[in-house]
C-alpha cells in the first residue's frame, strides 16, 4: 500500500503490481473490476500524479480548494483572491491582493501587432478557437521570459496570463459579432472590465451592473481548479514536455472545448429548450430518458467524481434563482431544469445511479440571462479555470520529482504477424 496525506488524514491506495505486456485485456479487466487504484508516479500526469492545490470527496460532495472548502470561498472572497489562494497557496493579505490586482491591470493589454492576429479569423470562428489560438500565440511576444525554471520567468507569464485572457475573450467575441473591439479600462477591476470590453460599444458609456459582476465573479470562483479533470490533467501532460506556461495552458483550452467537459452546460441548454418547444412535458422526457429513446439524454447529470450533490451546483442553483429574480428575467426554461431535478431526484432509477446534478446544470441559465450567447459559455468556463491551470502547472513544474508524462499503454493488438505483400 501506498500511504499519502491529504486533509482527511491518511490515504492508503492499495497498489496492484504493473503487469506488461500483450495480455493486455485481461489486465485492464482486472484492474475495472477490482477498482485498484495503480498509483505509479513512474507514470505521472495522466496515469497518477499528487497534488496539494484542490480536495474532492465524491462520494460526501466536498470541494475544496487548498483547504477552504467551496462554499466559504464562494461567498466570502473574489476571483483574484482564490486565483491568488490555488496559485500561491495561501489567501492574500490586503497588500498582497492590491498588489497581484495593480500587476494585473498594468499587463491587460494587448500588443498592438496581436489585435492584427484576430483579423485573420473567419466571422464565424468560435470564440473557443480563437481563445486557445490567442493564448498559444502570446508566446511569440514575449520570447524573452518563457523559461519554465526561472522564477521570474513563470512569474511574469503567470501575470501576463491572467491580465490577458479576459481582454483575449472579450476580443474573440467582439470578432465572432463583428464588432469594434474595446481596449481594456484598467481603473475597472477584473470582471468589471472583461464584462465593458464584452458588452460595451466604443465612444458609448457602459455601466456595469454590479449583480451580474458579483455573480459572474462568484461563478468564475467555482470553475477556478477542479483536480486532474481533462484540461487540467493536459496542461499537466503538456508542460512536463517543458513547454512554457502559454502552450500548455493552450492546450488546457482545447481540451476544455470539448461538448464533454466545458461544453456541457450549452448541451443542457438546449435539451432545456428541446423540453420547451415541444411542450415543456417534463415527466414525459424523464420517461423517455429512462426508456433509452435514441438521441435523449439527460445532460448536466452525474459526474465522473460526484456520487452526490456537486458541490458548486447547490450554490449555481440558488445563483441562478437569485439572479433571474433580480434582474427580472424570469425564464420558463428554469422552470423547467428546477422540474426536472425534482422530478429526476424523486425517481429511484437516477438515484441509484448516484446521478445528481453537477455545476453545468444551471450555469448555461445565467449567462443567457447575463446576455452571453452560447458559443461564449466555454470561454466563461476558461476564464474561471485559468488560475487552477496555472496552480496544478507551476505546481508540476517545480516538482524535482517531475518526469515527462507518458501514459501507460495496455496493447490489445495482433501479436508479433509474418510481412506477407498483399
Ligand atoms: C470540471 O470542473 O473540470 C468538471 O466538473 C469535469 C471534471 O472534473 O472532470
Amino acid at each position: 500500500d501506498v500511504k499519502l496525506d491529504h486533509p482527511g488524514g491518511q490515504l492508503s491506495i492499495p497498489v496492484k503490481p504493473a503487469v506488461d505486456g500483450p495480455a493486455g485485456i485481461a489486465t485492464g479487466n482486472l484492474l475495472k473490476e477490482t477498482g485498484y487504484v495503480t498509483y505509479d508516479p513512474g507514470f505521472v500526469n495522466t496515469a497518477a500524479c499528487s497534488s496539494g492545490i484542490t480536495y474532492i470527496d465524491g462520494d460526501a460532495g466536498i470541494l475544496r480548494y487548498r483547504g477552504y472548502p467551496i462554499e466559504q470561498l464562494a461567498e466570502k472572497s473574489s476571483f483574484l483572491e482564490v486565483s491568488y489562494l490555488l496559485i500561491y497557496g495561501e489567501l492574500p493579505t490586503s497588500a498582497q491582493l492590491t498588489e497581484f490586482d495593480e500587476w494585473i491591470r498594468r499587463h491587460s493589454l494587448l500588443h498592438e501587432e496581436m489585435r492584427r492576429f484576430f483579423d485573420g479569423f473567419p466571422r464565424d470562428a468560435h470564440p473557443m478557437a480563437v481563445l486557445s489560438s490567442a493564448v498559444s500565440a502570446i508566446s511569440t511576444f514575449y520570447q524573452d521570459s518563457l523559461d519554465p525554471f526561472d522564477r521570474e520567468h513563470v512569474e511574469i507569464s503567470t501575470v501576463r496570463l491572467m491580465a490577458k485572457v479576459p481582454t483575449i475573450a472579450s476580443y474573440a467575441y467582439k470578432k465572432s459579432i463583428g464588432q469594434a473591439m474595446l481596449y481594456p479600462d484598467n481603473s475597472l477591476g477584473y470582471v468589471e472590465n472583461f464584462l465593458r470590453m464584452t458588452f460595451g460599444v466604443p465612444a458609448e458609456a457602459y455601466e456595469v451592473d454590479p449583480v451580474v459582476a458579483r455573480v459572474l465573479d462568484m461563478l468564475l470562483v467555482l470553475h477556478a481548479d477542479h483536480e486532474q479533470n481533462c484540461s487540467t490533467s493536459t496542461v499537466r501532460l503538456v508542460g512536463s514536455s517543458q513547454a512554457n506556461l502559454f502552450a500548455s495552458v493552450s492546450a488546457g483550452v482545447n481540451a476544455l472545448f470539448g461538448p464533454l467537459h466545458g461544453g456541457a452546460n450549452q448541451a443542457v441548454l438546449e435539451m432545456l429548450d428541446e423540453i420547451r418547444v415541444s411542450g415543456g412535458d417534463v415527466p414525459g422526457f424523464v420517461r423517455r430518458v429512462k426508456d433509452k429513446e435514441p438521441g435523449v439524454k439527460l445532460m448536466g447529470f452525474g459526474h465522473r467524481v460526484y456520487k452526490n450533490y456537486d458541490p458548486r451546483a447547490a450554490i449555481v442553483k440558488q445563483a441562478a434563482q437569485d439572479v433571474l429574480a433580480r434582474m427580472n428575467k424570469p425564464d420558463p426554461l428554469l422552470d423547467l431544469a428546477m422540474q426536472l431535478e425534482e422530478i429526476a431526484l424523486a425517481d429511484d432509477y437516477f438515484v441509484s445511479r448516484k446521478l445528481y446534478p453537477n455545476v453545468d446544470f444551471y450555469t448555461g441559465l445565467i449567462y443567457k440571462a447575463m446576455g452571453f450567447p452560447t458559443k461564449m459559455f466555454t470561454v466563461l468556463f476558461a476564464l474561471g479555470r485559468l488560475p487552477g491551470w496555472i496552480a496544478q502547472w507551476r505546481e508540476m513544474i517545480s516538482d524535482p520529482e517531475t518526469k515527462i508524462g507518458r501514459p501507460r499503454q495496455l496493447y490489445t493488438g495482433a501479436a508479433e504477424r509474418d510481412y506477407v505483400p498483399v
